[in-house]
């Protein structure tokens, strides 16, 4: 009998119903969607499910309060927790959310000892190390989700500016989610021409600080609230590598342990993603310049990391 691995998915907010949606939509595990809410998991679960018979999806999907509903997951993503106001920095958010990740956290390890979690509670740097104390688990089974969303902002950016189909801009955002991050130029290319060759020095550092402001870019549009439908999208695509044991290399916060010079911190970092969660980080020489940005990054995160008092 052929099993299929489970999926639970920790909020039933925006993001955590757009993941729900991306993750039936692509059949990759049956899932469990929580939310402290009475109704909103169960209501936005039996509305997606319904989808099924148009949609041609076969994978089942239950809403619920109840973490017991989480039970034996292969991978759980946690993204409850307050969303951004405008005006409001992803700092603001860490206390109350602290205390979200981490009663979160030890509920998922209750029911489900032997997952991969991947983190996607704001501020995300900060929330996946709470993730990782709380839970105990090793480091290559807590992730952060950043990268990959950061990194699909870049690249949409790039691809507009060049007027070439997004899919063949490959061009990564390491370090902090935040406006320290790194997207790197040096090695973005599309179909290995590198985009320095292709935009001017003005273009590209236009297109590296819209890619910093991106959050906050959408959340001035949406005034009530940040965004979701990426950011959905980019947990489903780490919890899909990691369903699939597919080895795909994701930019994802990862905690260092000597990698790029930096221990006992996550930050954004290539990583390949199998049945084991982060199975190896690819580490690469970095400039000058860019290892000091890196290191511009731990330093927040660091900052971040003691406000959460663990
Ligand atoms: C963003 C917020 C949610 O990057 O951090 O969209």
């Amino acid at each position: 009998m052929i099993t299929r691995k489970k999926l639970s998915i920790i909020g039933a907010g925006n993001v955590g119903a757009s993941a729900a949606h991306w993750a039936v939509n692509r059949g990759i595990a049956d899932v469990a969607m929580i939310d402290v809410v009475e109704g909103v998991p169960q209501g936005k679960a039996l509305d997606l499910m319904q989808s099924g018979p148009i949609d041609g999806f076969s994978v089942s999907l239950v809403g619920s309060n109840d973490f017991r509903d989480t039970a034996d997951s292969d991978v759980v993503i946690i993204m409850a927790g307050l969303a951004r106001k405008p005006g409001m920095g992803r700092k603001d958010l860490l206390s109350k959310n602290v205390a979200i990740v981490k009663s979160c956290t030890r509920e998922v390890v209750k029911y489900s000892p032997e997952c991969v979690l991947i983190v996607v509670t704001n501020p995300i740097d900060a929330m996946v190390y709470t993730a990782f104390k709380v839970s105990g688990f090793p480091r290559n089974r807590v992730i952060g989700m950043a990268g990959v969303l950061d990194s699909a902002r870049y690249r949409t950016f790039l691809a507009q500016a060049l007027g070439v189909a997004a899919r063949d801009v490959s061009a990564m955002v390491m370090g902090i989610h935040g406006l320290k991050m790194l997207p790197l130029v040096r090695l973005a290319n599309v179909a290995g021409v590198p985009v320095s060759d292709l935009l001017s020095e003005q273009e590209l550092s236009e297109i590296v600080e819209r890619t910093q402001y991106g959050g906050i870019e959408i959340v001035n549009h949406l005034k009530t609230g940040s965004a979701y439908f990426t950011p959905g999208l980019s947990a489903v695509e780490m919890a899909e590598a990691i369903l699939t044991d597919s080895k795909r290399v994701l930019p994802c916060a990862a905690f260092l342990e000597g990698e790029f010079g930096i221990s006992g911190c996550f930050l954004g970092v290539p990583a390949v993603l199998g049945a084991g969660g982060v199975e190896r980080i690819l580490e690469f020489e970095l400039t000058q310049d860019e290892k000091a940005a890196l290191l511009e990054s731990e330093k927040v995160v660091r900052e971040q990391m003691e406000a959460t008092g663990l």
